[in-house]
């Protein structure tokens, strides 16, 4: 699949993203945002969230490394910007946070060794020519258990243009 992309103008449309994605996903799977610092990585996990049916406020991993949260499926924020956060986390064994519901990781470009092999990846900018409030989201999904749903993201990514 071609990297699919989406400009949102706000951050509610962002977090109505998250909500639309959460419908497709799938006990297992891994989503990792990278992208500029604030851009909009934490808005979008929450609306992942809302989209699973959390509804404990979801907070910004930053200084906790992992946050577990109860929705359709379980889903796991990660944040690995600080170092050492990753080991931590391969320290608690990243497979057991991997094999549990949805996992979210924020930063997780820099650990896609780690990480493993299927995933999508969100990669989230700011416009420097835009609004204050707009960002591009580029989309790239990586192994079977995504490209049998690029179908699925397209449609979705879509209906937000
Ligand atoms: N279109 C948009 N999409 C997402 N967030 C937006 C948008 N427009 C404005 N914002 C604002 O940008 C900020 C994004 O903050 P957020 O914590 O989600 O970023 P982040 O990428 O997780 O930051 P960090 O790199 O510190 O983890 C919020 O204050 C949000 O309201
Ligand atoms: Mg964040």
């Amino acid at each position: 699949m071609t990297p699919v992309s989406l400009i949102t103008h706000s951050v509610e449309t962002t977090r109505a993203l998250g909500g639309a994605l959460a419908e497709i996903l799938r006990e297992g799977d891994l989503i990792i945002l990278s992208g500029d610092l604030g851009a909009g990585k934490t808005a979008l996990a929450q609306g992942i969230g809302a989209g699973l049916g959390v509804t404990e406020p979801m907070l910004s991993p930053t200084f906790t490394v992992v946050r577990e949260y109860i929705g359709r499926l379980p889903l796991q924020h990660l944040d690995v910007y600080r170092l050492g956060h990753m080991q931590e986390v391969l320290d608690l064994g990243i497979d057991e946070v991997l094999d549990n519901g949805v996992t979210i990781v924020e930063w997780g470009d820099a650990a896609l060794d780690a990480l493993g092999d299927e995933r999508l990846e969100i990669t989230i900018s700011l416009l420097p020519e835009g609004a204050d409030s707009d960002r591009l989201l580029v989309f790239q999904i990586f192994g079977e258990a995504w490209s049998s749903r690029s179908d699925d993201l397209q449609m979705l990514v879509g209906a937000l243009q």
